[in-house]
């Protein structure tokens, strides 16, 4: 076995939080990726990380001073996870409608909503890592997080 399946089997071992990160571009659309690799940083400034794959539409509307918003999913919004991760998927992405598309977009019965500006881009081979300074965040007071372990969801 090689250190990239090893690695990739190691990995498959962690359990995961999966979150959909939305934001709007330039022009106003709206994009959502659905995402594991959010992790906190900071308390001091409050800050987290996400890792962002350059291949996918949400990167390049990422900027330095732009706001998104990290929407930690329920359990019971796996579909909303299969649609962001999906590219076939993409014209379903806002019709849940529990959206709101006012300003930053947001999913309003998520677990939590961590509203963030970009602090920071890193680039990292196909992946820029991407520091979010916290400007609000709230969440639902029953904890029942969607998971994600060994390639499928908990
Ligand atoms: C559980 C799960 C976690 C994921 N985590 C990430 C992640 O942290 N970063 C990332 O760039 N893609 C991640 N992906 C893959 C993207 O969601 C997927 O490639 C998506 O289709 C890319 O967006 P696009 O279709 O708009 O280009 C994850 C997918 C799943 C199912």
């Amino acid at each position: 076995m090689s250190i990239k399946d090893n690695f990739r089997l190691a990995m498959r071992r962690y359990i995961y939080s999966v979150s959909i990160m939305s934001n709007k571009d330039n022009a106003d659309n709206p994009n959502a990726i659905t995402v594991s690799s959010v992790t906190s940083i900071s308390m001091n400034p409050p800050s987290l990380l996400i890792c962002i794959n350059k291949s996918s539409r949400i990167h390049d509307t990422i900027e330095l001073g732009s706001k998104f918003c990290i929407n930690l999913l329920n359990s019971n919004q796996q579909n909303l996870s299969n649609i962001c991760s999906d590219e076939e998927m993409y014209d379903q992405r806002f019709k849940d409608k529990n959206w709101n598309l006012d300003d930053i977009p947001f999913l309003q019965n998520a677990q939590a909503n961590i509203f963030c500006k970009v602090d920071k881009l890193t680039s990292y081979h196909t992946h820029t890592i991407v520091v979010g300074l916290v400007e609000e965040a709230n969440y639902a007071d029953e904890i029942s997080t969607l998971t994600y372990v060994d390639g499928e969801y908990k």
